[in-house]
């Protein structure tokens, strides 16, 4: 099998499918990562959380209710209950049987064959001990199975970052992780420059809703990528790839590599 080379130089952006390749399967399930490598995308996009046994699980939203049979909360639920229901009929009934998979299954899927933005939904309790925390938890499963060269890590969550990096200093196998802060509404220039500054950040993920040319040029100084989310129009992703961005997230793959 080719191994694949993290962020390896291209004359174009990364091609980044956002949940898989989810305008056409059924989000965050094998299908859609199947078909995101099929269709060439550089990097797949995938949402994670924890199973109220704490096993990290690639689901998008809190409850269950759009995306499976099932409802409630995610985190209301064990593993075992998890494994039992079905995250593809909703879409389409011939995706029945697709199964909400576990972090670690998607991993180990992927594993030299496409790269990965793992984004960290924040936890929906307190939790009482910190090395249980899901950033942790997803830290010792990149370490486990060698996978940092193909990850970056995103979140809205900025206090998971710090806790990241102190991870991997700690680790005799895990010498960095890539982070990545996501924003979702606009904030000036120099509170951005500073999110980026105080998480290490390998890149920035905005809404590209406020991203604008000026702000893309001020982050590639400062030495970060831009990978900006959702965007599925032609006019968009023109504008987005004139103005230089380094990739970018979207739920239509195979029109953006076009
Ligand atoms: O990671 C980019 C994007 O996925 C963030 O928003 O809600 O689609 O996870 P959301
Ligand atoms: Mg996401």
């Amino acid at each position: 099998m080719e191994k694949i080379k993290f962020l390896e130089k291209k004359n174009r952006p990364w091609v980044i499918a956002h949940r898989g390749y989810r305008s056409s399967f059924p989000e965050n399930t094998f299908s859609a990562f199947e078909a995101a490598i099929e269709v060439k995308a550089d990097m797949i996009e995938l949402d994670v959380s924890l199973s109220r046994d704490r096993v990290p699980v690639v689901i998008h939203d809190k409850k269950l209710d759009r995306t499976t049979d099932g409802e409630g909360l995610v985190a209301d639920f064990s593993i075992s209950e998890l494994k039992e229901l079905d995250a593809g009929s909703w879409f389409n009934k011939e995706f029945k049987g697709e199964k909400i998979p576990t972090l670690e299954e998607t991993l180990d899927l992927i594993k030299g064959r496409i790269n990965v933005n793992i984004e960290i939904k924040p936890e929906s309790f307190e939790i009482s001990e910190p090395m249980d925390a899901i950033e942790i938890q997803v830290c010792k499963l990149i370490e486990r199975l060698k996978m940092e060269d193909q990850v970056i890590i995103s979140s809205f969550e900025h206090s998971f970052f710090g806790r990241i990096q102190n991870f991997c200093k700690k680790s005799n196998k895990l010498n960095f992780i890539r982070i990545a802060p996501l924003l979702d509404v606009f904030q000036n220039k120099e509170f951005i420059l500073s999110i980026c500054r105080r998480a290490k950040a390998y890149s920035f993920h905005p809404n590209s809703s406020f991203l604008t040319e000026s702000l893309i040029l001020e982050l590639k100084a400062a030495g970060y990528k831009i990978f900006p989310y959702t965007i599925n129009e032609n006019y968009r992703m023109k504008e987005l790839i004139k103005s230089g961005v380094s990739g970018i997230i979207t739920d239509e793959p195979e029109k953006l590599r076009e």
